[in-house]
Protein backbone atom coordinates (compact mmCIF):
# COMPACT_ATOMS: atom_id res chain seq x y z
CA UNK A 1 0.00 0.00 0.00
CA UNK A 2 2.90 2.37 1.00
CA UNK A 3 6.44 1.92 2.03
CA UNK A 4 7.71 5.17 0.45
CA UNK A 5 7.49 7.31 3.33
CA UNK A 6 10.32 7.37 5.70
CA UNK A 7 7.88 8.12 8.39
CA UNK A 8 6.50 5.84 9.45
CA UNK A 9 5.36 4.71 12.96
CA UNK A 10 4.12 2.05 14.41
CA UNK A 11 1.65 1.61 17.27
CA UNK A 12 1.21 -0.65 19.77
CA UNK A 13 -1.56 -0.35 22.88
CA UNK A 14 -2.76 -2.83 25.17
CA UNK A 15 -3.02 -0.99 28.13
CA UNK A 16 -6.87 -2.60 29.11
CA UNK A 17 -9.15 -5.16 27.38
CA UNK A 18 -8.80 -3.43 23.89
CA UNK A 19 -5.42 -4.89 21.64
CA UNK A 20 -4.23 -2.51 18.91
CA UNK A 21 -2.32 -2.08 16.17
CA UNK A 22 -1.33 0.98 13.97
CA UNK A 23 0.68 2.47 11.18
CA UNK A 24 0.86 6.08 11.38
CA UNK A 25 2.71 8.86 9.07
CA UNK A 26 2.80 12.61 9.37
CA UNK A 27 1.95 13.01 5.97
CA UNK A 28 -0.41 10.67 5.01
CA UNK A 29 -2.04 10.33 8.82
CA UNK A 30 -2.93 6.85 9.56
CA UNK A 31 -2.06 4.57 6.97
CA UNK A 32 -3.90 1.62 9.25
CA UNK A 33 -5.57 1.12 12.51
CA UNK A 34 -6.97 -2.46 13.88
CA UNK A 35 -8.12 -2.65 17.32
CA UNK A 36 -9.44 -6.10 18.52
CA UNK A 37 -11.79 -5.67 21.69
CA UNK A 38 -12.15 -8.56 24.10
CA UNK A 39 -15.89 -9.83 24.17
CA UNK A 40 -14.95 -11.84 26.60
CA UNK A 41 -15.36 -9.32 29.66
CA UNK A 42 -19.04 -8.59 29.46
CA UNK A 43 -20.55 -11.80 31.59
CA UNK A 44 -18.50 -10.33 34.39
CA UNK A 45 -19.81 -6.55 33.78
CA UNK A 46 -16.18 -5.14 33.90
CA UNK A 47 -12.44 -5.98 32.60
CA UNK A 48 -11.55 -8.81 34.16
CA UNK A 49 -7.44 -8.01 34.44
CA UNK A 50 -5.90 -11.89 33.96
CA UNK A 51 -8.09 -12.61 31.10
CA UNK A 52 -7.12 -9.29 29.56
CA UNK A 53 -3.48 -9.70 29.58
CA UNK A 54 -4.21 -13.05 28.44
CA UNK A 55 -6.37 -12.03 25.45
CA UNK A 56 -3.60 -9.52 24.65
CA UNK A 57 -0.90 -12.50 24.31
CA UNK A 58 -3.55 -14.50 21.62
CA UNK A 59 -4.29 -11.75 19.76
CA UNK A 60 -1.44 -9.38 19.45
CA UNK A 61 0.79 -11.16 16.92
CA UNK A 62 -1.68 -11.94 14.01
CA UNK A 63 -3.01 -8.18 14.79
CA UNK A 64 0.67 -6.92 14.71
CA UNK A 65 0.99 -9.58 11.15
CA UNK A 66 -2.18 -8.06 9.61
CA UNK A 67 -1.67 -4.61 9.97
CA UNK A 68 2.38 -4.81 8.66
CA UNK A 69 0.86 -6.95 5.57
CA UNK A 70 -2.21 -4.26 4.98
CA UNK A 71 0.81 -1.57 4.97
CA UNK A 72 2.79 -3.70 3.15
CA UNK A 73 5.25 -2.98 5.47
CA UNK A 74 8.30 -5.01 7.04
CA UNK A 75 9.91 -3.89 10.61
CA UNK A 76 13.10 -2.16 9.24
CA UNK A 77 10.52 0.12 7.19
CA UNK A 78 9.73 1.82 10.52
CA UNK A 79 10.97 4.84 11.39
CA UNK A 80 10.19 3.96 14.92
CA UNK A 81 8.01 1.68 17.60
CA UNK A 82 5.91 3.81 20.10
CA UNK A 83 3.75 1.60 22.91
CA UNK A 84 1.94 2.40 25.74
CA UNK A 85 4.00 1.61 29.15
CA UNK A 86 0.93 3.11 31.44
CA UNK A 87 -0.99 3.96 33.35
CA UNK A 88 -2.92 0.87 32.94
CA UNK A 89 -2.99 -2.81 34.06
CA UNK A 90 -0.19 -3.96 34.48
CA UNK A 91 -0.52 -7.61 33.32
CA UNK A 92 -2.11 -6.24 29.59
CA UNK A 93 0.81 -3.06 29.40
CA UNK A 94 3.46 -5.93 29.77
CA UNK A 95 2.32 -7.53 26.61
CA UNK A 96 2.46 -4.81 24.54
CA UNK A 97 5.80 -3.64 25.56
CA UNK A 98 7.35 -7.09 25.77
CA UNK A 99 6.32 -7.19 22.06
CA UNK A 100 7.34 -3.65 20.96
CA UNK A 101 10.55 -4.24 22.81
CA UNK A 102 11.37 -7.59 21.03
CA UNK A 103 10.71 -5.48 17.46
CA UNK A 104 12.44 -3.30 18.94
CA UNK A 105 15.40 -5.39 19.59
CA UNK A 106 15.55 -7.54 15.92
CA UNK A 107 14.85 -4.68 13.55
CA UNK A 108 16.96 -2.10 15.31
CA UNK A 109 14.58 0.57 15.29
CA UNK A 110 14.37 3.12 17.99
CA UNK A 111 11.55 2.27 20.54
CA UNK A 112 9.60 5.08 22.64
CA UNK A 113 6.95 4.54 25.55
CA UNK A 114 3.83 6.41 25.22
CA UNK A 115 1.71 7.75 28.21
CA UNK A 116 -2.18 6.84 27.27
CA UNK A 117 -3.51 10.27 28.00
CA UNK A 118 -1.04 11.97 25.53
CA UNK A 119 -2.12 9.26 23.39
CA UNK A 120 -5.84 10.26 23.72
CA UNK A 121 -4.74 13.89 23.67
CA UNK A 122 -2.97 13.68 20.43
CA UNK A 123 -5.96 11.84 18.43
CA UNK A 124 -7.20 14.88 18.12
CA UNK A 125 -4.37 15.17 15.60
CA UNK A 126 -5.01 12.29 13.39
CA UNK A 127 -7.59 13.61 10.89
CA UNK A 128 -6.26 17.19 11.10
CA UNK A 129 -3.71 19.08 12.46
CA UNK A 130 -3.43 19.75 16.40
CA UNK A 131 -3.68 23.06 17.49
CA UNK A 132 -1.88 24.73 19.93
CA UNK A 133 -2.45 26.39 22.79
CA UNK A 134 -4.99 23.83 23.21
CA UNK A 135 -6.82 22.68 26.30
CA UNK A 136 -8.17 19.25 26.13
CA UNK A 137 -10.89 17.04 28.49
CA UNK A 138 -9.89 13.90 28.81
CA UNK A 139 -12.47 11.86 29.45
CA UNK A 140 -11.85 7.87 30.10
CA UNK A 141 -13.42 4.79 31.55
CA UNK A 142 -9.91 5.45 33.99
CA UNK A 143 -9.31 9.27 33.79
CA UNK A 144 -11.41 12.71 34.05
CA UNK A 145 -8.95 15.32 33.34
CA UNK A 146 -8.45 18.87 31.71
CA UNK A 147 -5.17 19.40 31.10
CA UNK A 148 -3.57 22.68 29.03
CA UNK A 149 -1.33 21.70 26.39
CA UNK A 150 0.72 25.01 25.15
CA UNK A 151 2.43 22.87 22.81
CA UNK A 152 2.83 18.82 21.89
CA UNK A 153 4.92 18.01 24.80
CA UNK A 154 4.11 20.56 27.16
CA UNK A 155 1.07 19.81 29.54
CA UNK A 156 -0.44 21.61 32.43
CA UNK A 157 -2.70 19.73 34.80
CA UNK A 158 -5.85 22.17 35.48
CA UNK A 159 -7.82 19.78 37.49
CA UNK A 160 -9.53 16.08 37.82
CA UNK A 161 -11.92 13.84 39.42
CA UNK A 162 -11.25 13.36 43.14
CA UNK A 163 -12.65 9.67 42.99
CA UNK A 164 -14.72 7.78 39.68
CA UNK A 165 -13.60 8.59 36.63
CA UNK A 166 -16.54 9.81 34.11
CA UNK A 167 -16.33 6.85 32.09
CA UNK A 168 -16.50 4.64 35.20
CA UNK A 169 -19.38 6.43 36.53
CA UNK A 170 -21.14 5.41 33.50
CA UNK A 171 -20.11 1.81 33.32
CA UNK A 172 -21.59 1.82 37.14
CA UNK A 173 -24.60 3.65 36.58
CA UNK A 174 -25.18 1.03 33.52
CA UNK A 175 -24.37 -1.90 35.27
CA UNK A 176 -26.80 -1.23 37.97
CA UNK A 177 -29.48 -0.35 35.85
CA UNK A 178 -29.14 -4.11 34.47
CA UNK A 179 -27.59 -2.34 30.93
CA UNK A 180 -25.06 -4.23 28.91
CA UNK A 181 -21.35 -3.53 29.66
CA UNK A 182 -20.06 -0.85 29.08
CA UNK A 183 -22.06 1.35 30.31
CA UNK A 184 -21.27 4.37 27.81
CA UNK A 185 -22.57 3.26 25.04
CA UNK A 186 -25.40 1.45 26.17
CA UNK A 187 -26.55 4.46 28.64
CA UNK A 188 -26.58 6.40 25.65
CA UNK A 189 -28.83 4.21 23.97
CA UNK A 190 -31.44 3.71 26.49
CA UNK A 191 -31.14 7.70 27.35
CA UNK A 192 -32.51 8.25 23.38
CA UNK A 193 -36.01 6.91 24.90
CA UNK A 194 -36.05 9.17 27.97
CA UNK A 195 -36.34 12.67 29.52
CA UNK A 196 -33.93 14.07 30.55
CA UNK A 197 -35.59 16.06 33.53
CA UNK A 198 -37.02 12.65 34.88
CA UNK A 199 -34.56 13.07 37.65
CA UNK A 200 -32.64 15.58 39.17
CA UNK A 201 -29.30 13.94 40.06
CA UNK A 202 -26.68 15.95 41.80
CA UNK A 203 -23.63 18.46 39.89
CA UNK A 204 -20.83 17.56 42.74
CA UNK A 205 -18.27 20.60 43.41
CA UNK A 206 -20.16 22.60 40.88
CA UNK A 207 -19.57 25.74 43.10
CA UNK A 208 -16.36 24.52 43.59
CA UNK A 209 -14.59 27.47 41.97
CA UNK A 210 -11.52 24.56 40.45
CA UNK A 211 -11.68 22.70 37.48
CA UNK A 212 -12.31 19.29 39.67
CA UNK A 213 -14.77 16.30 39.25
CA UNK A 214 -16.64 14.21 41.80
CA UNK A 215 -18.95 10.97 40.27
CA UNK A 216 -18.98 8.80 42.98
CA UNK A 217 -22.18 10.38 44.69
CA UNK A 218 -24.05 10.29 41.38
CA UNK A 219 -23.72 6.68 41.11
CA UNK A 220 -25.38 6.46 44.84
CA UNK A 221 -27.91 9.13 43.97
CA UNK A 222 -29.41 6.74 41.05
CA UNK A 223 -28.77 3.54 43.05
CA UNK A 224 -31.07 4.93 45.87
CA UNK A 225 -33.44 6.32 43.07
CA UNK A 226 -33.39 3.31 41.27
CA UNK A 227 -33.99 1.01 44.51
CA UNK A 228 -36.81 3.19 45.62
CA UNK A 229 -38.85 2.28 42.49
CA UNK A 230 -38.67 -1.40 43.22
CA UNK A 231 -38.96 -3.82 39.47
CA UNK A 232 -37.84 -1.32 36.87
CA UNK A 233 -39.94 -0.45 33.45
CA UNK A 234 -38.00 -0.18 30.18
CA UNK A 235 -39.26 3.27 30.71
CA UNK A 236 -38.14 3.65 34.45
CA UNK A 237 -34.42 2.55 32.82
CA UNK A 238 -34.97 5.22 29.88
CA UNK A 239 -35.61 7.74 32.39
CA UNK A 240 -33.16 7.17 34.91
CA UNK A 241 -30.27 6.64 31.77
CA UNK A 242 -31.13 9.61 30.51
CA UNK A 243 -31.08 11.82 33.50
CA UNK A 244 -27.79 10.60 35.13
CA UNK A 245 -26.21 11.00 31.10
CA UNK A 246 -27.55 14.79 31.58
CA UNK A 247 -26.04 15.35 35.10
CA UNK A 248 -22.60 13.93 33.41
CA UNK A 249 -22.46 15.72 30.78
CA UNK A 250 -23.75 19.18 32.10
CA UNK A 251 -20.81 18.83 34.88
CA UNK A 252 -18.26 17.75 32.69
CA UNK A 253 -19.35 21.15 29.71
CA UNK A 254 -19.84 23.73 32.98
CA UNK A 255 -15.75 22.63 33.81
CA UNK A 256 -14.30 22.49 30.69
CA UNK A 257 -16.15 26.10 29.84
CA UNK A 258 -14.36 27.44 33.33
CA UNK A 259 -10.66 25.80 32.20
CA UNK A 260 -11.58 27.51 28.81
CA UNK A 261 -12.16 31.05 30.35
CA UNK A 262 -9.07 30.64 32.68
CA UNK A 263 -6.88 29.20 29.58
CA UNK A 264 -8.56 31.22 26.36
CA UNK A 265 -7.07 28.46 24.14
CA UNK A 266 -7.20 28.34 20.20
CA UNK A 267 -8.90 25.06 20.33
CA UNK A 268 -10.82 23.05 22.74
CA UNK A 269 -10.29 19.20 22.36
CA UNK A 270 -12.11 16.42 23.72
CA UNK A 271 -10.53 12.95 24.12
CA UNK A 272 -11.14 9.66 25.12
CA UNK A 273 -13.97 7.15 25.40
CA UNK A 274 -16.37 9.47 26.53
CA UNK A 275 -15.80 11.68 23.97
CA UNK A 276 -17.73 9.52 21.96
CA UNK A 277 -20.75 10.78 23.67
CA UNK A 278 -23.22 12.06 21.13
CA UNK A 279 -25.24 14.45 24.06
CA UNK A 280 -21.64 15.71 25.35
CA UNK A 281 -20.32 16.21 21.73
CA UNK A 282 -24.05 18.10 21.41
CA UNK A 283 -23.79 20.34 24.75
CA UNK A 284 -20.28 21.36 24.61
CA UNK A 285 -20.82 22.75 20.83
CA UNK A 286 -23.65 24.38 22.11
CA UNK A 287 -21.99 26.06 25.41
CA UNK A 288 -18.58 26.16 23.82
CA UNK A 289 -20.23 28.01 20.44
CA UNK A 290 -21.97 30.80 23.33
CA UNK A 291 -18.55 31.07 24.32
CA UNK A 292 -16.89 31.88 21.58
CA UNK A 293 -14.18 28.73 22.15
CA UNK A 294 -14.00 25.95 18.76
CA UNK A 295 -14.39 22.46 19.98
CA UNK A 296 -13.48 19.81 18.38
CA UNK A 297 -13.42 15.84 19.16
CA UNK A 298 -11.62 12.83 17.25
CA UNK A 299 -13.91 10.16 14.93
CA UNK A 300 -15.24 7.57 17.26
CA UNK A 301 -12.86 5.19 16.16
CA UNK A 302 -9.74 7.19 17.72
CA UNK A 303 -12.39 8.43 20.59
CA UNK A 304 -11.98 5.33 22.06
CA UNK A 305 -8.36 3.05 23.13
CA UNK A 306 -6.96 2.90 20.07
CA UNK A 307 -3.09 2.11 18.49
CA UNK A 308 -3.30 4.99 15.85
CA UNK A 309 -3.16 8.04 18.88
CA UNK A 310 -0.07 5.90 20.10
CA UNK A 311 1.94 6.03 16.57
CA UNK A 312 1.15 9.57 16.07
CA UNK A 313 2.56 10.45 19.77
CA UNK A 314 5.32 8.18 18.82
CA UNK A 315 6.19 10.07 15.73
CA UNK A 316 6.52 13.52 17.74
CA UNK A 317 8.86 11.88 20.65
CA UNK A 318 11.58 9.83 18.10
CA UNK A 319 11.36 13.26 15.61
CA UNK A 320 12.54 15.01 18.48
CA UNK A 321 15.09 12.92 19.31
CA UNK A 322 13.32 10.84 22.45
CA UNK A 323 13.65 7.22 22.56
CA UNK A 324 13.50 4.58 25.37
CA UNK A 325 16.44 1.54 25.94
CA UNK A 326 15.04 -1.79 26.21
CA UNK A 327 15.05 -1.37 30.32
CA UNK A 328 11.78 0.60 29.94
CA UNK A 329 9.50 -0.63 32.18
CA UNK A 330 5.48 0.20 32.83
CA UNK A 331 3.70 2.24 35.28
CA UNK A 332 0.33 1.30 36.42
CA UNK A 333 -0.70 5.14 37.67
CA UNK A 334 1.16 8.45 36.92
CA UNK A 335 0.43 12.20 35.69
CA UNK A 336 1.38 13.14 32.51
CA UNK A 337 4.36 15.19 32.51
CA UNK A 338 6.20 17.37 30.25
CA UNK A 339 8.54 16.49 27.90
CA UNK A 340 9.63 19.38 25.25
O1 LIG B 1 -10.63 5.61 26.40
P1 LIG B 1 -11.30 4.30 26.66
O2 LIG B 1 -11.59 3.41 25.46
O3 LIG B 1 -10.51 3.43 27.69
C1 LIG B 1 -9.87 3.98 28.81
O4 LIG B 1 -8.76 4.54 28.64
O5 LIG B 1 -10.50 3.89 29.88
O6 LIG B 1 -12.67 4.65 27.41
C2 LIG B 1 -13.57 3.66 27.80
C3 LIG B 1 -14.74 4.34 28.48
C4 LIG B 1 -15.73 3.37 29.11
O7 LIG B 1 -15.97 3.79 30.44
C5 LIG B 1 -16.96 3.50 28.23
O8 LIG B 1 -18.17 3.26 28.92
C6 LIG B 1 -16.85 4.94 27.78
O9 LIG B 1 -15.49 5.13 27.53
N1 LIG B 1 -17.63 5.20 26.56
C7 LIG B 1 -18.70 6.01 26.53
C8 LIG B 1 -19.22 5.95 25.21
N2 LIG B 1 -18.43 5.10 24.47
C9 LIG B 1 -17.44 4.65 25.33
N3 LIG B 1 -19.27 6.76 27.50
C10 LIG B 1 -20.35 7.48 27.16
N4 LIG B 1 -20.94 7.45 25.94
C11 LIG B 1 -20.40 6.71 24.92
N5 LIG B 1 -20.97 6.70 23.74
ZN1 LIG C 1 -8.00 5.10 27.07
Amino acid sequence: MTGKSERLYLGIETSCDDTSCAIYSPEEGVVVHRTAAQLDHARYGGVVPEIASRSHMKTILPLYETVMEEAGLCTGDLAGIGVTNGPGLTGSLLVGLSFAKALAYGSGRPLIGIHHLEGHILANGLEKPFVTPATVLVVSGGHTQLIFVEKIGRYRFLGGTRDDAAGEAFDKIGKLLGLPYPGGPSIQKAAANGDPGSFTFPRALRHSGECDFSFSGLKTAVRLKAESMGELTAGDIAGLASSAQEAIVDILAEKSLMAAKMTSPEMFYIAGGVAANSRLREVMKERMGKAGVPVSWPSIEYCTDNAAMIACAASHHIEAERTDGLELNTFPRGELTSWS
